[in-house]
């Protein structure tokens, strides 16, 4: 009795000839263990007909039962179900080696769910993945590829044939649009525009009318008529190596809001929320009186602050730096699930946010919608306040050398004084750093603080926050704060009365700057500073005293 399978017959056949126009061309065949032998007869027989040509095919695991992983909170239970299918693997004689992945119905890639990653990397030794969901599915023409967690992520595309187009009179529309679609439509386009396309066909296209086979073949035969491409297959990790090398500046993802795009949201577990997502940032930037803000406003009975860092303290620093990297499963594991999404105001503050060059885009893309307050104070104090407070950190460029000699040091100084000197002067440049998120805010959205004013009279500047915020009823800060004089600062006043303040390094006492430093900062600022002025009145934004009595050289320490 020939058992042999004609389907996959066809399969095996197909691929010789396509190796003959495409060097190395090779089906790479996805498996879910379970469904091993549960079809018809004839089903049964293409899966032992496979099987009897391993070697000739590649291989990657999809998932033992199909389903999807996004589904599983419990890492270890994935990792579980991902043995079943390695068991199976191992023995049927399928090649497990081949670092490559992809998860069924496009979950738990993107938006990334960690345990996914975890478990690939734990029972198969994953390298590389493929989407059509990053950024979107649509436009496909914007699909792009990131890294994540040490697996590279590669844009996946579309070729028009799913599960239910499976007989060639039946296309939707008529068989003629999937042959446009091969000659010079869209598929071709797809081939054409993208030098690394990754196409996932179903089973369901090798049976029936064997779509996937004569779309393929007609495809190769298109381009290789009308162009001048040479066509090649790459294993999977040599593959992920070629498209990186080839799109660098795509291997940093940048995260969003999956509540912001329907596919999305169906693909991330329901575990998961999008309202542990803060609706304001205080972005700094450092010296200006973020701490004090950050600890006013947790005193706010409808304000709600981020959980403290081991790390970092009262900031995250997520959209600054090398945390970013751990995705947005790690960052909102600092909010807590609002007990009312629409009264509660949750914020984080990161100083440095506001002049690292990244941070604008990346916030705005996970947070299109948050309000944004930033503390601006005489860029010169600000200077001089950072300073210090490298000093008392026993920082040997600040120890050895006066304020004076840091500041006005040439290009040619000394590399840890000019290292100081950038991190002194550059966050002062205030109306540079506020166009870059202008770029990506809208004004409506940002709130400058006068940091001045946040210091001598905080009740006034908490009474505009919250306006501005949108919060009411209003909380009279008056009742809530004390000036305490030997600090020199205000302060929480606790139950009994008593101030609260901020620790030491706030507030530090030091000699005031000299007045030749002032005036040569004074001037080094001049211009950033009418800008700033520009672009407040630009944003209708009030002036605040100290840059008014800056530009007319008045001001002091
Ligand atoms: P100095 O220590 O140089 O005086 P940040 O919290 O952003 O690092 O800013 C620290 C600065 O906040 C301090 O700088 C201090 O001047 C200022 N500040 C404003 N209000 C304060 C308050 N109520 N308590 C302590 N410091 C305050």
């Amino acid at each position: 009795m020939n058992t042999d399978s004609p389907d996959a017959g066809a399969l095996l056949n197909t691929q010789n000839k396509l190796r003959v126009l495409v060097p190395n061309f090779t089906f790479n065949l996805g498996f879910s263990g379970k469904f091993f032998h549960t079809g018809t007869d004839e089903e049964d027989e293409g899966d032992d007909m496979l099987l009897k040509h391993r070697r000739e095919l590649w291989w990657f695991p999809h998932m033992w039962s199909h389903m999807q992983p996004h589904l599983f909170h419990n890492v270890t239970v994935l990792a579980e179900q991902m043995r079943l299918n390695m068991l199976f693997a191992q023995e049927h004689g399928i090649p497990t080696d081949m670092g490559y992945a992809v998860a069924p119905h496009h979950s738990g890639v993107y938006p990334v769910h960690s345990q996914l990653y975890e478990a690939w990397k734990t029972v198969w030794a994953i390298q590389v993945t493929s989407t059509e969901e990053y950024p979107h599915l649509r436009p496909a023409r914007y699909r792009r590829g990131f890294i994540h967690s040490g697996i590279q992520v590669l844009p996946r595309q579309t070729c028009g044939l799913f599960t239910h187009t499976i007989f060639y009179n039946e296309y939707p529309g008529g068989s003629k649009e999937l042959d446009k679609s091969i000659r010079g439509g869209e598929l071709f386009l797809t081939v054409l525009l993208n030098p690394i396309s990754i196409f996932m066909t179903h089973l369901s296209n090798y049976g029936n009318d064997r779509l996937g086979l004569y779309t393929f073949q007609s495809l190769v035969k298109f381009v290789q008529c009308w162009t001048n491409l040479r066509l090649q297959t790459l294993p999977p990790i040599q593959l992920a190596e070629k498209y990186f090398q080839i799109f660098p500046q795509e291997r940093d993802p940048l995260w969003q809001n999956p509540c912001h795009d329907k596919r999305h949201k169906d693909i991330w577990s329901k575990e998961k929320t999008c309202d542990r997502l803060p609706k304001f940032l205080v972005i700094g930037p450092q010296k200006t009186g973020t701490t004090a803000l950050h600890s006013f406003l947790s005193l706010h009975p409808a304000i709600t602050s981020s959980f403290p860092s081991p790390v970092t303290f009262e900031e995250i620093q997520f959209f600054s730096g090398p945390n970013y990297d751990n995705g947005i499963d790690w960052y909102m594991d600092f909010f807590p699930f609002p007990s009312n999404v629409s009264t509660d105001f949750m914020f984080e503050k990161s100083a440095n946010y506001f002049d690292t060059e990244l941070v604008p885009k990346r916030a705005a893309a996970l947070l299109p919608r948050a309000k944004i307050l930033a503390v601006l104070i005489s860029p010169s104090d600000r200077a001089y306040s950072w300073y210090q407070h490298q000093r008392a950190h026993r920082d040997p460029a600040a120890l050895n050398n006066t304020f004076h000699a840091v500041v006005t040091a040439g290009p040619q100084g000394p590399r840890d004084v000019l290292a100081l000197q950038r991190r002194c002067l550059r966050p002062g440049t205030y109306a540079a750093h506020l166009e870059r998120w202008l770029q990506h805010y809208q004004p409506s959205q940002m709130h400058m603080v006068d940091g001045s004013l946040l210091r001598s009279n905080p009740a006034l500047v908490m009474e505009a926050i919250q306006r501005f915020l949108g919060i009411s009823p209003t909380f009279n800060y008056t009742q809530a704060l004390v000036f305490d004089e030997t600090k020199g600062f205000w302060c929480q006043k606790t139950e009994g009365g008593r101030p609260k303040c901020l620790g030491k390094s706030k507030g530090r006492k030091y000699p005031e700057m000299n007045a030749e430093t002032r005036a040569f900062l004074a001037e080094y600022y001049r211009e950033h500073n009418t800008e700033l002025l520009r672009l407040l009145n630009r944003l209708g934004q009030s002036q605040p005293g100290w840059l008014r009595e800056e530009l007319q050289g008045t001001s002091r320490s």
